[in-house]
């Protein structure tokens, strides 16, 4: 191996290493939540079961649907266990996060 290629592989290197913690910071909050949600509802919200979809809500419905779940005021079997764990702050987040992806497409 010579020099030139040394060279490049180590900026090669340094370019992967330095992009790692600079992507890790760009996951938000409200990912880190929709990802507790994929467990049940699917990659993205899309179900691959009887359990709904989430994919195609509308950020502030879902803050409601959440909300409502929480409180008790609608009914479900899981879901008001699951939103309760979440403060009113997270609600947005995820909810908006799940909004931004409808925008994406996916
Ligand atoms: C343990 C499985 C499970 C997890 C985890 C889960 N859900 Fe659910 N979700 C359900 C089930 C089951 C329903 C149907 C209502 C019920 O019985 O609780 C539901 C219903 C919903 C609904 C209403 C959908 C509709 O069309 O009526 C929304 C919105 C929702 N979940 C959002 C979320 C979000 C956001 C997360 C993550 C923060 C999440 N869920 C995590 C199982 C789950």
């Amino acid at each position: 191996m010579n020099i030139a290629r040394i060279a490049a592989c180590c900026t090669a290197t340094l370019m992967l290493t330095s992009a790692i913690p600079a992507s890790a910071q760009t996951i938000s909050r409200g990912e880190v939540i929709a990802t507790t949600c994929y467990t049940c509802h699917g990659t993205f919200g899309v179900s691959p079961s009887t359990i709904p979809s989430i994919n195609e809500i509308s950020p502030a419905r879902m803050t409601d649907t959440l909300k409502g779940f929480r409180s008790g005021q609608r009914a479900s079997t899981v879901m008001g266990r699951h939103a309760s764990g979440y403060t009113d702050e997270e609600i947005v987040e995820v909810s908006v996060y799940f909004g931004n992806l409808q925008k994406k497409g996916k």
